[in-house]
């Protein structure tokens, strides 16, 4: 058990919402939470449909609310049409918002660039009267690979325009990855920039993606339209490769929106699962943009003067939900950012805040645990040394945070003003699941505290019996929601396996342990599959095992997790190599090389924090990797259990040695 969940499980502290915030809550108090959470268990289908008629603008209204005819493939508002970039956009600016600031943008190097509503309208559409004139349409697939960036929203919501499925890959995976991802996917169009900036380095983007189409099998891809952010030198393929602005140049500023069926699918994200490939994770249009609107008013509290900021980037859900289409469908004036919490300082987000006058702030545990340390190295860096008084709510997402650094993100950086909404969801469900109600909810550190209305949330035994609170369990949403994954992009029978397995009667199965306590909060202990959650991100132990195995010294490898106090999780790999294992110097450079082999192949955030190496692996008699062994000696600790059904109980001392 990590570090963190011990600490969360003697937690006991409450903190009731603050007075001043309850006040003016869009959900404010108790007993407007509990209309809406009976309203939605009496008739979900009614509570969906009122929410649907009034936060979307529908082409088409819908007539059924869900079709659960083939279940576990929902459809909702099935028959209804809209375009999730017009819900985005002209909603706003019909509704008097043209003129305000949709987006601030501040670059790397700190300079700072805003757009307004009407602005960023025109540049998407000239955008997609660009993608249009190449022949891309609705259904084509995407890839997107860009920095953070106004232009990233902007080509996110052009494809959202024209009905073209958007994937985008962060920029720190490598070609490799990115190649898998073509594939996948079936791009036809490629969109990435010359090169990223991240902590005053230029990162190449463009060569990643020549790399990728040159490992074969992407001979759909037509085009590759490339943002100039750096000016770097790129290599260029002629009648494929064309520069962004050139493509704009002269395309009219408007682009009429393609209606397209709510179920049309808006994006696929990949992310991690328990074998080797990742899955593709498929996502409607108006079920979606519903959630991800809804949440912005009612998680985040949204309301017209607010600045907010999600510091996450858009290669992940969180970048998709809470910057491309939340804040924009709420209508919000928001922060993007290109670079890293720690350039050129660890002051740099406090900074940021005091500067936009940031009133939302929303990041991860492992960025607030990294600005902790670094804040006690140096004053300077605390947030005390900044003007943060325009912060009125904080925001954590991505893993649990240990209760000490809930505490100091209330007190230190929301100086007790600032509920904190401790968000539980995935890239699966769209939107937030399980967090307080900034005007609602008492907050337990440590606690992503209770159900959202409409999400019936609920631990479960292995045959889906609901379990006493105080028990852990596996973490199940027992009823469809709008906002969920429809499939996995061309592996419907892996989708149906992964996430509505036979014996949970057809209950989404979330892939993580939790429990409840007395007051109906849930309490997070981490994933029940071979998921890893380093900073925030999940990272399947397969795929760095599948890429370790493919470097030619490697004969085998396991990898599992080690609790860690920055990253939430690190990642171990035990590695026995083909010829007998290294020692010393020697060890220390192998382990080296793997390390980079592992990031090339994947990106820099699979890297293993360490490696060990072995001539065997602990296996059962039956040729099993006992990997519960292995964590424990990842931690250093003794291994207590019995371990004489092990076929070769001396390997594990040999593997207690850090190189
Ligand atoms: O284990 C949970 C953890 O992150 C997983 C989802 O990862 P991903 O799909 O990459 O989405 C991350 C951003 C939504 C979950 O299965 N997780 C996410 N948020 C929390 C969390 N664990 C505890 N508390 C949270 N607030």
């Amino acid at each position: 058990m990590s570090n963190s969940i011990q600490s969360v499980l003697v937690e006991t502290r409450v903190f009731p919402p603050p007075e001043e915030f309850v006040k003016q809550a869009n959900v404010s108090g108790k007993e407007q939470y509990q209309a809406l959470l009976d309203e939605s268990d009496r008739d979900p289908e009614a509570f969906w449909a009122r929410m649907a008629n009034e936060h979307l603008h529908w082409k088409k209204p819908f007539t059924q609310v869900l079709d659960e005819s083939n279940p576990p493939f929902y459809r909702w508002f099935a028959d209804g049409e809209l375009n999730v970039s017009a819900n985005c956009l002209e909603s706003n600016i019909e509704r008097g918002l043209g003129d305000k600031v949709a987006i601030i943008f501040e670059s790397d190097d700190g300079k700072v660039t805003s757009i307004t509503y009407h602005e960023l309208f025109v540049k998407v559409c000239e955008i997609a009267n660009g993608l249009r004139s190449l022949g891309y349409k609705s259904g084509d697939r995407a890839i997107v690979y860009l920095p953070m960036s106004i232009e990233a929203v902007a080509c996110m919501q052009a494809c959202a325009r024209l009905g073209i499925i958007h994937s985008v890959v962060f920029g720190g995976f490598s070609a490799k990855s990115l190649h898998e991802r073509i594939v996948d996917v079936g791009a036809t169009l490629v969109i990435t920039a010359d090169e990223q900036m991240r902590g005053g380095k230029a990162i190449a983007l463009k060569s990643a993606v020549d790399d990728a189409i040159g490992m074969g099998q992407c001979e759909g891809v037509r085009h590759c339209v490339v943002y100039q952010r750096t000016s770097g030198k790129i290599a260029w393929t002629e009648r494929r490769d064309v520069w962004l602005h050139d493509l704009v140049k002269d395309q009219p500023g408007l682009c009429e929106p393609v209606a397209v069926n709510a179920e049309h699918p808006l994006f696929i994200l990949y992310t991690s699962g328990s074998t080797g490939k990742p899955k593709g994770v498929q996502h409607s249009s108006a079920g979606y943009l519903l959630w991800a609107k809804m949440t912005m008013e009612w998680t985040f509290d949204a309301k017209d003067d607010d600045v907010f900021w999600c510091t996450a980037d858009v290669g992940w859900v969180t970048g998709h939900t809470y910057i491309t289409y939340g804040p924009l469908a709420a209508g919000m004036t928001q922060v993007v950012f290109e670079g890293v919490p720690t350039y050129p300082n660890a002051g740099r987000f406090w900074e940021m805040i005091q500067r936009h006058k940031v009133t939302t702030f929303y990041t991860a545990p492992t960025a607030i645990r990294s600005l902790i340390k670094a804040s006690e190295a140096d004053e300077r860096y605390h947030p005390k040394s900044f003007d943060l008084s325009s912060l009125r709510l904080l925001g954590s997402v991505g893993e649990p945070i240990n209760p000490q650094a809930w505490v100091w993100y209330y007190t230190q950086v929301g100086q007790e003003r600032c509920p904190v909404v401790d968000t539980w969801w995935q890239t699966e469900t769209g939107g937030h699941m399980i967090t307080p109600l900034p005007g609602v909810t008492p907050m337990k550190p440590g606690s992503c505290t209770t159900r959202l209305p409409g999400i019936s949330a609920a631990i479960v035994d292995e045959v889906g019996g609901d379990v006493a609170s105080g028990q852990g369990g596996f973490l199940v949403i027992k009823r469809p929601w709008p906002s969920m994954i429809r499939t996995i992009w061309g592996d419907p029978e892996r989708f149906k396996k992964s996430y509505f397995p036979e014996e949970l009667k057809g209950y989404y199965l979330a892939g993580d342990g939790a429990q409840c306590d007395e007051d109906d909060c849930f309490w997070i202990m981490g994933r029940i599959d071979d998921v890893l959650n380093v900073s925030g991100h999940r990272l399947g132990t397969m795929e760095v095992e599948s890429s370790l195995v493919s470097h030619e010294l490697v004969a085998e490898a396991a990898v599992v997790g080690r609790p860690d106090a920055t990253t939430g999780e690190a990642v171990v790999a035990f590695v026995v190599l083909k010829r007998s294992a290294p020692q010393g110097d020697e060890a220390v450079e192998i382990a080296k090389e793997l390390r980079n082999w592992v990031a090339k192949e994947i990106g820099p955030i699979a890297k293993p924090k360490e490696i060990r190496f072995g001539d065997n692996l602990p296996k059962t008699r039956s040729g099993k990797i006992m990997r519960r062994l292995l964590r424990i000696v990842a931690k250093n600790e003794e291994v207590t259990q019995d371990v004489s059904t092990l076929e070769n109980p001396a390997i594990l001392e040999q593997l207690t040695k850090a190189v």
